[in-house]
């Protein structure tokens, strides 16, 4: 619309003036004498302009050895048409980085000739730049330990068949220290082992085996083991999960996640205190939450604590949350986390069905 040669009539101009407010961005008119006309609101608050008037020479809304000052008087001077172009622009007290075009035209009411420039304010594009880098970064991470970890299991399995042909060759010589430093080994190999399973768990999609899974009974199965790490930290177990909450997941997947958040609630809380893991359904989602009464997290490391090999404890890996957002994730559901101080909650909240999770998908895909 703001474009060349534009002799509009006095009511196309009303109402270009009209919308010209609308448009979620600020447009500016230069003319080739350094007159700028500040051509809606959006325009003043990207110049820090706070008078009434809207016209003015340049030098008095940016100061003539600003870097934006330059950059104006060179697309004016040399008719620089611009799409897109990324700008970092510093103007009224603020800085932010501006997403500029220029259009060589001639004002739209006064017909002198000049530039139209239209600033777009991406205020945040640094943060969103760190964002994007970081992802980036986690995805490489990703590609690497997956290959890392796929050229270790080779050579533990060869390592791991020999160790127990050894153990049994000394087992018919009665050589029992030996025997035991065997076992050390062969458990410290299943410790890399899984390692290595849950690197190439977290770096490559799984099949899924989606079946109804019973919450009750995937917390029953892992209730034994749970109950008696709990003991050893003095830990009281609470379940508060109705017998008949289902839902349609990979089993095995639950449990690795019920697990993984159990464990964690446990582990911070050295002291003794309550674990109360509660189960309910909220509309058309089965909702799992795992209390604890310890220390609390930090909500400035809410973000961080979800990073791989992100971990404050002296024998974690640093994995388990980033598993725990990714089988949720691949189940279309998502994680809350809340700590005020005191204790911590981690909420799961999945689709009660299969399709629903497909839908929600959908839905966050077209908003
Ligand atoms: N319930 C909790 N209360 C307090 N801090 C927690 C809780 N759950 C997780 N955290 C914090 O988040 C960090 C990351 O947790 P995550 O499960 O990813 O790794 P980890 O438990 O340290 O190691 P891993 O699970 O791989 O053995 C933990 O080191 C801890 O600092
Ligand atoms: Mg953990």
């Amino acid at each position: 619309m703001l474009v060349r040669g534009a002799r509009k009539s006095s009511a196309v101009r009303e109402s270009l003036s009209g919308q010209v407010n609308l448009i979620h961005a600020g447009v500016v008119f230069l003319s080739k004498d350094l007159l700028i006309r500040l051509e809606n609101r959006l325009a003043k608050d990207l110049f820090g302009w706070t008078e009434e008037r809207c016209i003015a020479p340049l030098y008095e809304v940016l100061p003539i050895d600003s870097e934006e000052y330059q950059l104006l008087c060179r697309i004016v001077a040399e008719d620089c048409e611009y799409r897109d172009a990324v700008v970092k622009w510093e103007a009224g007290g603020t800085v932010r980085h501006v997403l500029m075009d220029s259009f060589v035209a001639r004002h739209a009411e006064t017909d002198e000739a000049g530039v139209y420039v239209v600033l777009r304010d991406m205020g945040n594009f640094a943060l969103l730049n760190q964002h994007t880098e970081k992802i980036e970064r986690i995805a490489t991470i990703g590609r690497l330990a997956a290959g890392v970890a796929h050229e270790i299991r080779n050579p533990l399995t060869t390592i791991k068949g020999f160790l127990q042909l050894l153990e049994q060759r000394l087992e018919r010589v009665d050589m029992f220290d030996e025997i035991a430093y065997i076992r050390v080994m062969m458990q410290e190999i299943e410790r890399v082992n899984a390692l290595v399973t849950e690197l190439l768990l977290l770096s490559k999609p799984q099949d899924m085996a989606w079946t109804t899974v019973s919450v009750s009974e995937v917390l029953g199965h892992l209730r034994p083991w749970l109950d008696e790490e709990a003991r050893k930290r003095g830990v009281e177990t609470v379940y508060e999960v109705p017998a008949d909450l289902e839902l349609q997941a990979d089993r095995g997947m639950m449990e690795q996640l019920f697990a993984h958040l159990a464990r964690n609630a446990i582990e911070a809380m050295d002291k003794g205190g309550r674990l109360t893991i509660r189960g309910r359904t909220e509309e058309g989602r089965v909702e799992i939450e795992f209390s604890d009464t310890g220390p609390g997290i930090p909500y400035y490391l809410f973000d961080r604590i979800f990073d791989v090999f992100y971990t404050t404890k002296e024998k974690g890996t640093g994995l388990g949350l980033a598993i725990c957002q990714r089988i949720v994730a691949d189940h279309g559901g998502h994680i809350r986390v809340s700590s005020k101080g005191f204790g911590t909650t981690f909420t799961v909240s999945l689709p009660q069905t299969r399709s629903s999770s497909l839908q929600v998908i959908r839905h966050r895909q077209s908003s």
